[in-house]
Protein backbone atom coordinates (compact mmCIF):
# COMPACT_ATOMS: atom_id res chain seq x y z
CA UNK A 1 0.00 0.00 0.00
CA UNK A 2 2.71 2.66 1.07
CA UNK A 3 4.84 1.35 -2.11
CA UNK A 4 1.29 2.22 -4.22
CA UNK A 5 0.97 5.88 -2.49
CA UNK A 6 4.57 6.62 -3.78
CA UNK A 7 4.26 5.85 -6.91
CA UNK A 8 0.73 7.80 -7.23
CA UNK A 9 2.64 11.10 -5.33
CA UNK A 10 5.28 10.41 -7.76
CA UNK A 11 3.57 10.54 -10.74
CA UNK A 12 0.91 13.14 -9.73
CA UNK A 13 4.10 15.51 -8.86
CA UNK A 14 4.80 16.80 -12.22
CA UNK A 15 1.33 17.68 -12.26
CA UNK A 16 2.04 19.52 -9.21
CA UNK A 17 5.03 21.72 -10.26
CA UNK A 18 2.51 22.90 -12.89
CA UNK A 19 1.29 25.55 -10.38
CA UNK A 20 4.67 27.22 -9.58
CA UNK A 21 5.61 30.04 -11.44
CA UNK A 22 6.97 29.02 -14.88
CA UNK A 23 11.10 28.90 -15.88
CA UNK A 24 10.51 32.08 -17.69
CA UNK A 25 8.98 34.17 -15.27
CA UNK A 26 11.82 32.92 -12.87
CA UNK A 27 14.49 33.92 -14.76
CA UNK A 28 12.38 37.35 -16.03
CA UNK A 29 12.90 38.31 -11.66
CA UNK A 30 16.33 39.17 -12.44
CA UNK A 31 15.11 41.80 -15.07
CA UNK A 32 12.39 43.62 -12.63
CA UNK A 33 15.15 45.59 -10.34
CA UNK A 34 15.51 47.64 -13.40
CA UNK A 35 12.58 46.97 -15.95
CA UNK A 36 9.61 46.47 -13.25
CA UNK A 37 6.83 43.97 -12.34
CA UNK A 38 6.39 41.80 -15.49
CA UNK A 39 8.76 43.98 -17.73
CA UNK A 40 5.86 47.09 -17.22
CA UNK A 41 8.66 49.58 -16.35
CA UNK A 42 7.25 52.96 -14.63
CA UNK A 43 9.09 55.99 -15.55
CA UNK A 44 10.67 56.76 -19.57
CA UNK A 45 14.30 56.25 -18.87
CA UNK A 46 13.98 52.26 -19.33
CA UNK A 47 12.45 50.59 -22.37
CA UNK A 48 9.31 48.61 -21.88
CA UNK A 49 9.50 44.81 -22.45
CA UNK A 50 6.40 44.10 -21.44
CA UNK A 51 4.38 43.54 -24.64
CA UNK A 52 6.93 43.25 -27.39
CA UNK A 53 6.78 40.83 -30.22
CA UNK A 54 8.72 37.65 -28.27
CA UNK A 55 10.81 38.33 -32.18
CA UNK A 56 11.69 41.29 -31.55
CA UNK A 57 12.82 40.91 -27.68
CA UNK A 58 14.83 37.64 -28.72
CA UNK A 59 16.36 39.57 -31.74
CA UNK A 60 17.52 42.97 -29.57
CA UNK A 61 18.84 39.99 -26.41
CA UNK A 62 21.18 38.27 -29.43
CA UNK A 63 22.18 41.98 -30.63
CA UNK A 64 23.22 42.35 -26.84
CA UNK A 65 24.81 39.27 -26.49
CA UNK A 66 27.10 39.55 -30.04
CA UNK A 67 27.29 43.15 -29.61
CA UNK A 68 26.20 44.43 -32.06
CA UNK A 69 24.08 45.99 -30.32
CA UNK A 70 26.18 48.11 -27.84
CA UNK A 71 25.24 48.78 -24.16
CA UNK A 72 27.14 48.84 -21.47
CA UNK A 73 24.44 46.71 -18.97
CA UNK A 74 23.17 44.64 -21.03
CA UNK A 75 25.52 43.29 -22.92
CA UNK A 76 26.70 42.50 -19.35
CA UNK A 77 23.50 40.82 -18.92
CA UNK A 78 22.78 39.31 -22.36
CA UNK A 79 26.01 37.31 -22.34
CA UNK A 80 24.90 35.43 -19.08
CA UNK A 81 21.84 33.48 -20.79
CA UNK A 82 21.49 30.54 -23.37
CA UNK A 83 20.17 30.96 -26.19
CA UNK A 84 17.36 28.97 -24.67
CA UNK A 85 17.02 31.05 -21.67
CA UNK A 86 16.57 34.24 -24.32
CA UNK A 87 13.75 32.17 -25.95
CA UNK A 88 12.29 31.86 -22.51
CA UNK A 89 12.43 35.43 -21.62
CA UNK A 90 11.55 36.95 -24.82
CA UNK A 91 7.92 34.28 -24.67
CA UNK A 92 7.66 35.77 -21.22
CA UNK A 93 7.57 39.01 -21.48
CA UNK A 94 5.60 38.96 -25.37
CA UNK A 95 2.63 37.65 -23.08
CA UNK A 96 2.86 40.47 -20.11
CA UNK A 97 0.38 42.95 -20.51
CA UNK A 98 1.60 46.37 -21.67
CA UNK A 99 0.53 49.80 -19.50
CA UNK A 100 -0.79 48.27 -16.68
CA UNK A 101 0.17 48.81 -13.48
CA UNK A 102 1.12 45.12 -11.65
C1 LIG B 1 20.79 46.85 -14.10
C2 LIG B 1 19.60 47.20 -14.85
C3 LIG B 1 19.04 46.23 -15.87
C4 LIG B 1 18.70 44.91 -15.67
C5 LIG B 1 18.82 44.07 -14.40
C6 LIG B 1 18.16 44.44 -16.93
N1 LIG B 1 18.17 45.44 -17.86
FE1 LIG B 1 17.49 45.32 -19.80
N2 LIG B 1 18.01 47.25 -20.10
C7 LIG B 1 18.63 48.07 -19.17
C8 LIG B 1 18.97 49.33 -19.82
C9 LIG B 1 19.67 50.49 -19.15
C10 LIG B 1 18.50 49.23 -21.15
C11 LIG B 1 18.63 50.26 -22.25
C12 LIG B 1 19.95 49.95 -22.92
C13 LIG B 1 20.16 50.52 -24.24
O1 LIG B 1 19.19 50.80 -24.98
O2 LIG B 1 21.33 50.66 -24.59
C14 LIG B 1 17.90 47.90 -21.29
C15 LIG B 1 17.33 47.45 -22.46
C16 LIG B 1 16.78 46.21 -22.62
C17 LIG B 1 16.14 45.73 -23.83
C18 LIG B 1 15.92 46.52 -25.11
C19 LIG B 1 14.50 46.99 -25.14
C20 LIG B 1 14.19 47.96 -26.25
O3 LIG B 1 12.97 48.12 -26.52
O4 LIG B 1 15.08 48.54 -26.83
C21 LIG B 1 15.75 44.44 -23.62
C22 LIG B 1 15.04 43.51 -24.58
C23 LIG B 1 16.13 44.12 -22.25
N3 LIG B 1 16.75 45.21 -21.68
C24 LIG B 1 15.90 42.91 -21.66
C25 LIG B 1 16.28 42.60 -20.36
C26 LIG B 1 16.07 41.29 -19.76
C27 LIG B 1 15.38 40.13 -20.44
C28 LIG B 1 16.59 41.36 -18.51
C29 LIG B 1 16.69 40.25 -17.48
C30 LIG B 1 17.34 39.04 -17.89
C31 LIG B 1 17.11 42.71 -18.31
N4 LIG B 1 16.91 43.42 -19.45
C32 LIG B 1 17.70 43.15 -17.14
C33 LIG B 1 18.90 47.77 -17.86
C34 LIG B 1 18.71 46.54 -17.26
Amino acid sequence: MFRLMLIVTLIAAPGLARAEPTIGARLAATCAACHGTAGNTQGSTLPRLAGQSQQALSATLHAFKTGQRESTIMTQIAKGYTDEQIELLAAYFAAQKSGGRP
